[in-house]
């Protein structure tokens, strides 16, 4: 068997290679590449062998090999970074600032991983954590990674009947939340969502760990199930607990993603897949040294903040910004303020926020020194070309935009800075990044399509470490939802792209019912559920409409059970407004339609299939394509009525 370390002759010399040499070498020889990748993590003892795939789709990567999440992004710091900053906590919420060094977040994280131990949670135990953007949420993350249990963080927007669904999925042990999130100044409150969502949950946590900011002053504790994180931290103030060694295939963590159905998917990822995938974007992609600062402005709940808020700028050594608060609040060169402060190297956001920072005064651009600045990630969304010329004016620096998804859990199409930086090309995420084999093939044929024609972004397995290892607890979904949509086995991406004469990669949105409101993903379906659950609704349809600030928003057309309801003066209205409110109350506020149109009836295939993208097209002014399969013509005239009238 082949050394799983062996250095081949490419690798000494990997920044000699130019960008095709070194995507070349990844794919040809996966073994060696990701061999040589896997020494930039601490491993407890080495991998045997660098991958199996004798089971495909499904992969292991770094098979034999033990290793820790939390170990890589703070203990292996403490002998070279004790005193260094590791995180930087601003809330320009609560007006706090809170800088911990390497040291004294291994003390926090031990303090916690402590707590959870003495609630029983050990390895392969679920914690959800449900928290807004303040340090005890990267405490327990990482304390959790510390013990082998997996956690998944809930994205603190959601409400009650989300998190309702995740925890039954997840079946945690215990969950740890905040009395309240704060937004523009406003306390959230979350512990009331919490509450209603183990009433609504099959399997609710034994216990439930609240952290009190003192911002939910109506705040109730259930006797017996919850508990306060700053008793509990004061029990284990001297704790050290030993990191729990995993084998690389373990499960670390679920995150939740939106899919085509109602049901979220569980997207699992592994321990030393994912540790060597992030070390490696830090070198090559995020072009980031060491103990250089790194600031994502993302959320924990969302993929970006996992990955580029958490585990990759800690496991480089590098301190993090972890940032709560709006872009333009308390004015809109907050975020430069901070780049100065914290002499920001690489800075990682989305399209929405720039474009949000674009509709402001323009001598907040300039206020602030961020000459410290080398590069500008953005993704999650498409990225216009004014915006991006926008602020690659403003800040005099390469802007990049990159392309991944949840399911893969770091870039599939990039620049790479750190390997060889290509042109930018405006509305392009680049070219695929080192690992992933892209293709883009015909939806019906499956075949590749020539260069310069629309088609389905797939990659060929095996995926590379570090992406999803399955959907938790269903296997079967996995292979169906990711490597069933042709006859060759491929991941789908379910987007489309092109791929220019030059190698550029462009994408043109999703294939499937999924949209991207302000970077956050959203599954229409799950919406429509939601509406659906107002008694007066008998059928809608909700599709994403392209917004100028946030890239899509939701739009739903509704049928209800008796249209007369609408007959009365102002009725209209109020049922706009009831509908709006019943998502609100039950996924959040991020998934609120923007409006909704009544109509008498929803343009369907004659199978009953709903026609949601000709639905798009007539909400976006464009002709809404081949219609040969429509039912009722008079549905057609009924959405542009609906859509003249508001
Ligand atoms: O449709 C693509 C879009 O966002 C989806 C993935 O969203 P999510 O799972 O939340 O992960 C975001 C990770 C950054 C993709 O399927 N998307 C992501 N990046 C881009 C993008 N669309 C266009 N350009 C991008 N750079």
């Amino acid at each position: 068997m082949k050394a799983a370390f062996s250095k081949t002759t490419e690798a000494e010399d990997t920044h000699a290679m130019n960008y095709e040499e070194f995507h070349r070498w990844s794919i040809d020889d996966p073994e060696g590449f990701w061999g040589e990748q896997a020494q930039l993590i601490h491993w407890n003892k080495p991998p045997q062998k660098v991958r199996d795939y004798s089971n495909p789709p499904f992969c292991k990567w770094f098979v034999g090999g033990e290793t820790n999440l939390c170990y890589n992004a703070v203990d292996r710091h403490l002998a070279d970074r004790a005193d260094q900053n590791a995180l930087i906590y601003i809330s320009t919420e609560t007006d706090e600032t809170v800088v911990y060094s390497y040291a004294e977040l291994y003390r926090e994280v031990n303090r916690f991983a402590a707590v959870l131990q003495s609630l029983g949670v050990g390895k392969g135990d679920r914690v959800i954590i449900y928290m807004p953007m303040i340090a005890e949420a990267l405490f327990s993350i990482l304390a959790c990674a510390r013990i082998g249990a997996i956690h998944s963080v809930v994205f603190g927007g959601f409400a009650a009947y989300n998190l309702a669904v995740r925890i039954d999925d997840a079946k945690p042990k215990v969950m740890v939340t905040s009395d309240a999130g704060m937004r523009g100044g406003k306390a959230v409150p979350y512990k009331h969502l919490v509450d209603e969502s183990c009433n609504l949950a099959k399997f609710p946590p034994e216990k439930v760990v609240i952290c009190n900011r003192g911002l939910d002053k109506g705040l109730t504790l259930v006797e017996g199930r919850d508990l306060d994180y700053a008793t509990l931290r004061a029990q284990h103030m001297d704790a050290e607990v030993p990191v729990v060694w995993l084998e690389s295939n373990e499960p670390s963590y679920i995150l939740y993603t939106s899919g085509t159905t109602g049901i979220p998917k569980g997207v699992q990822r592994d321990v030393g897949g994912y540790a060597v995938a992030l070390a490696s974007t830090m070198k090559h992609l995020y072009h980031i040294n060491p103990g250089e600062t790194m600031f994502a402005t993302s959320d924990i709940g969302w993929v970006v903040g996992h990955s580029y808020i958490v585990y990759a700028p800690l496991i480089n050594g590098s301190p993090t910004i972890f940032y709560e608060g709006l872009p333009i609040r308390p004015d809109p060169g907050i975020w430069w303020k901070i780049v100065n402060e914290y002499q920001v190297r690489t800075m990682f956001s989305s399209p929405t926020a720039v474009r949000v920072l674009k509709s402001q005064d323009q001598k907040y651009m300039t206020e602030h020194d961020v000459s410290c600045l080398r590069y500008l990630f953005l993704a999650g969304e498409p990225l216009d070309e004014p915006t991006s010329r926008w602020i690659s004016d403003a800040l005099k620096i390469p802007v990049i935009d990159h392309y991944w998804q949840t399911e893969t859990g770091w870039p599939m199409l990039s620049y790479l800075p750190g390997v060889d930086l290509k042109p930018n090309r405006f509305g392009s995420p680049g070219f695929p990044v080192y690992g992933y084999n892209i293709r883009v093939i015909d939806e019906g044929t499956g075949a590749e399509v020539p260069r310069g024609e629309k088609g389905v972004l797939v990659v060929e397995p095996p995926l590379p470490p570090g992406c999803l290892s399955t959907v938790w607890g269903d296997d079967k979904r996995f292979v169906q939802s990711y490597f069933s949509s042709f006859k060759d086995l491929l991941y789908t991406s379910s987007d489309w792209a092109v791929r220019d004469e030059d190698g550029y990669f462009f994408i043109l949105g999703r294939t499937d019912d999924v949209i991207n409101v302000a970077g956050h993903r959203l599954g229409t379906r799950e919406i429509e559920e939601a509406i659906q659950s107002h008694s007066a609704v008998a059928e809608v349809a909700v599709i994403g409409v392209a917004d100028k600030v946030k890239g899509q928003v939701p739009v739903g057309f509704c049928r209800l059970k008796d249209p007369s309801q609408l007959d009365a003066a102002g009725a209209t209205e109020k049922m706009e407004k009831e509908i709006i409110a019943k998502v609100q109350e039950l996924l959040g506020a991020v998934a609120k339609p923007h409006n909704i149109h009544f109509v008498s009836a929803l343009p369907k295939t004659r199978s009953g299939k709903l026609l949601r993208r000709s639905i798009q097209a007539l909400a976006e002014g464009r002709d809404p394509g081949d219609l040969s399969t429509l039912d009722d013509p008079n549905s057609l005239e009924e959405v542009r009525r609906a859509i003249g009238q508001h």
